[in-house]
């Protein structure tokens, strides 16, 4: 077989194969990615939240969530919030580690325009698109109440400190104290730093602190921290007699709500995640939907008058979650194995393509290389190439950019076509987008504006994604791609310089005439001439 022949069919398999693998991705499209920095997702609660979160995104398979854990490292925490914006998330949600450290990095995000959700934890800093968790003054006020009230305004009682540069810490702090103002007989004897930790607060309180202090009450900031504090009471012999207060109310066995059943806890403070609001505001920020900055979930005591209500539906909240995860797994199993089928399905086609294509040829090239088969080949190649340069819409910008008959400067638009780097999910963000554009590119009504609508997205999305993977504007590249239709309709009809204006889109000839000339250094009338003299030549 001739080189040429060979290249042919290797071109023409390339371009099958990327067809037939362009269509089978359009199916399940990554439209947005939310990242998510979470200071620690070592303990129930977060993971309760990050559970949450998986749920209320399973109704949204266009959006990706990527979770990056800062393992209550603010350091490290600031580092991954870098790594997530150079990955081009659309959007950021943060639980800050701790509040002063952390603040710098939110606002630069939110100066680079990516929306920032914040959760649980705050910042120093009112630069954030929202904020979702408790009111942390008023859980600690909550709780300093029925402290109050448990121990008749008087007693001795010890505070266990989560960690303390974070916002939730300081709130319930002061909350709780604010509580406790006025009652002269309560004191509060002592302040242990628990860092949010159960095996801390084992660590840092001792059995004899608590029986030389003489402790009736210990509040503590969170319910892992309260079960440290009361396996140590229990070494000392006193955890009859010593009340306990927690935050948290988790569900389900060895937390908060349990606690209290089995009489660990007299009671606790219910700390809602926030997992699903942060999501459905995530989601309406994308979708320029209607969303509030502050979005404040509320909380109650739960202590042995409600605990056997709480448990009964927060039993029948964790079986239904159960339920939906399992479904949830059963619908991905579903459909990865869907999109193995087509794998499959268009593997195979491809490769029985080839092999009918290579019998062929080797068939008709054993007939002294047949003349008609050779020009039956040449416009299948010719087929493939422009259904590809629909088809496959990441590589429209290099096949047009290459035409060597352009004038000066054409060859800058070569990186638009710089494949190397990119995504498979910006490959099928380019694909849409190209395709919309190719699609609308004759009609002078389609702008930005109708794009935009077209793509359910932003102009703001939309400008920043086209920028992040084009490095261009999107106004930019739809006129580019108008220009080089333009220099083909000039190149190929006979159509006078108004009407290729209007066949390329654009809305008026004088502004058709400008933008050829800002962008290839002639005018459309002298690069027809040009071309006619070419063609005469
Ligand atoms: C979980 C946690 C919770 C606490 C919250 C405060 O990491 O320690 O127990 O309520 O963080 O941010």
């Amino acid at each position: 077989m001739e080189k040429v022949t060979v290249l042919r069919v290797v071109v023409l398999a390339v371009l099958w194969l990327g067809l037939l693998s362009g269509c089978g991705s359009s199916e399940e499209r990554t439209e947005f990615v939310i990242g998510f920095s979470q200071c620690t997702s070592g303990d129930n609660w977060r993971q309760l939240m990050q559970d949450e979160m998986h749920m209320e995104l399973a109704k949204y398979p266009e959006i990706d969530l990527l979770i990056e854990d800062a393992e209550s490292d603010s350091y490290q925490q600031i580092q991954q919030i870098k790594d997530l914006v150079a990955r081009g998330i659309d959007l950021l949600i943060v639980s800050p580690n701790e509040a002063a450290p952390i603040t710098p990095i939110i606002e630069e995000v939110y100066y680079d325009n990516i929306p920032v959700i914040i959760i649980d934890r705050r910042i120093n800093s009112r630069l954030y698109t929202a904020y979702i968790g408790a009111d942390n003054e008023e859980v600690g006020r909550v709780a300093g109440a029925y402290a109050a009230n448990l121990l008749g305004g008087n007693g001795r009682i010890l505070e266990i400190w989560g960690l303390r540069g974070s916002s939730p810490a300081i709130s319930r702090h002061d909350g709780f104290r604010q509580s406790l103002e006025g009652f002269s007989e309560l004191t509060v004897v002592g302040e242990v730093d628990g860092r949010w930790e159960k095996d801390v607060v084992e660590e840092v309180l001792t059995e004899d602190y608590l029986l030389e202090q003489d402790i009736d009450l210990i509040f503590a900031h969170n319910d892992r921290m309260a079960l440290g504090a009361f396996l140590v009471a229990k070494e000392a012999g006193i955890d009859d007699e010593l009340h306990i207060i927690g935050i948290d109310g988790l569900p389900g066995p060895n937390r908060g709500v349990q606690f209290v059943q089995d009489g660990i806890l007299d009671a606790t403070a219910l700390y809602p995640t926030g997992g699903v609001e942060a999501i459905r505001t995530a989601v309406n920020i994308l979708y320029d939907q209607e969303f509030s900055k502050e979005n404040i979930l509320s909380t109650i005591i739960i202590d042995s008058q409600n605990v056997d209500v709480i448990k009964s539906y927060s039993d029948r909240i964790t079986a239904l979650m159960n339920s939906y995860d399992e479904q949830l797994t059963t619908i991905r199993e579903d459909r990865r194995k869907h999109q193995y089928e087509q794998f499959m399905y268009a593997s195979l086609s491809a490769l029985l393509g080839l092999l009918l294509l290579g019998i062929s040829l080797l068939l008709f090239s054993s007939r002294d290389r047949n003349q008609t088969f050779r020009s039956r080949i040449a416009s299948m190649e010719k087929q493939i190439s422009s259904l590809a340069t629909i088809g496959v819409a990441g590589k429209v910008p290099a096949e047009l950019e290459a035409d060597t008959e352009a004038p000066q400067p054409v060859a800058e638009d070569a990186d638009a076509a710089t494949e190397a780097g990119r995504t498979e999910k910006e490959e099928a963000f380019l694909r849409s987008f190209m395709d919309a554009i190719e699609i609308n590119l004759t009609n002078p009504e389609f702008g930005v504006k109708e794009l935009c609508a077209e793509l359910g997205m932003s102009r703001v999305q939309l400008y920043r994604r086209v920028k992040g993977i084009l490095g261009k504007k999107v106004s930019d590249y739809l006129q580019q791609r108008r220009l080089q239709l333009s220099k083909e309709l000039l190149r190929e009809k006979e159509y006078s310089i108004s009407e290729t204006a209007f066949q390329a889109g654009f809305s008026s000839p004088s502004y058709f005439s400008t933008a050829f000339k800002g962008r290839y250094g002639i005018t459309p009338s002298e690069f027809k001439q040009q071309m006619l003299n070419k063609n005469n030549d």
